[in-house]
């Protein structure tokens, strides 16, 4: 049975931009009654909700100004949503940065901020304020997390983390004691601020050469925000514990399923004597 977004409440880390403000834009058009824009940025925060209040009317959307990289940060996001709105049901882990030249605070925000986030949400405030049977968190995943992206091999493995972070949390045993569901959204290439100034922001000229080469041949279908917060509703309704979902060039999201390398074993030996 689908999900029921009517009356729920979401917290969405880096909602304040991007594809997180669509993200919250979408699940408010689809029967959601509130959400948390927890995002370390105030300027943006503020100006996402003076829009939403527009949109929407006002009391759907605060702003929580937060740094994901904080496990303190994200209880007091979650400490204000429940004092707010009550309740709290679904986290989408959003916030991240593409950019391996700072590759260790890269690290700490794309990889430990989701974890921070999964952690607080899934054992301090589901067990309390979700309104159902279940809580959900969505992790932002990438195409960078499943296929191979020298032109940012770090980025490309703190995105493959969230993948494995939502099948390994994802199973039935743990979902039975946290009821809590995990499901990943991994997006190619969409036209937000993260790629349009993106030259630059790798460990240099070999992998700005390899980026280049690919841009120039067209190798990365492009996509708007609203088209993947479109995907992600659908996502959040139906699609099962465990599950990561590809969204890329504006197609419908299909599902991310790796081989068992057991069934490779006889295939693929190591030939050395
Ligand atoms: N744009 C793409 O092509 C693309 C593709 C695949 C995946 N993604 C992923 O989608 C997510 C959103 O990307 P986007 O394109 O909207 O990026 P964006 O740069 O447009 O927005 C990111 C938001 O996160 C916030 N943020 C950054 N660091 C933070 C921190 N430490 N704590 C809290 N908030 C923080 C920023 O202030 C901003 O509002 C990221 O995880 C990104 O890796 C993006």
């Amino acid at each position: 049975m689908a999900f029921d977004l009517k009356k729920k409440v979401a917290v969405i880390t880096g909602g304040a931009s991007g594809i997180g403000l669509c993200y919250a834009k979408a699940l408010l058009t689809n029967g959601v009654q509130a959400v948390t824009l927890a995002d370390v940025n105030p300027e943006y925060g503020n100006k996402a909700i003076r829009e939403i209040d527009n949109e929407f009317g006002i009391n759907r959307a605060i702003f929580v100004q937060c740094d994901v990289r904080n496990i303190e940060d994200l209880e007091r996001v979650f400490y204000k949503t429940v004092e707010k709105f009550k309740f709290v049901d679904i986290l989408i882990n959003n916030a991240g940065i593409l950019n391996d030249a700072i590759w260790e605070n890269q690290i700490a925000i794309n990889v430990n901020g989701t974890v921070n986030g999964i952690l607080v949400a899934m054992d301090k405030f589901f067990p309390k304020y979700k309104q159902s049977g279940e809580g959900v968190i969505v992790n932002i995943a990438s195409i960078t997390g499943i296929d191979f992206h020298p032109h940012v091999p770090i980025y490309s493995g703190t995105k493959s983390a969230v993948v494995g972070f939502t099948k390994s949390w994802g199973v039935r045993e743990i979902y039975d004691q946290k009821k809590t569901r995990f499901v990943a959204v991994a997006p190619g290439v969409t036209l937000t601020p993260l790629i349009l100034d993106i030259h630059g922001r790798n460990l240099g000229p070999v992998y700005e050469q390899y980026l280049r080469e690919k841009l120039d041949n067209g190798m990365y279908p492009t996509q708007e925000p609203e088209h993947v917060a479109n995907e992600l509703v659908k996502v959040v309704k139906h699609a099962e514990n465990g599950s990561v979902w590809v969204v890329e060039g504006g197609e419908p999201a299909f599902e991310y399923i790796p081989v068992d390398p057991r069934l490779q074993r006889k295939k693929n030996v190591l030939k050395i004597k």
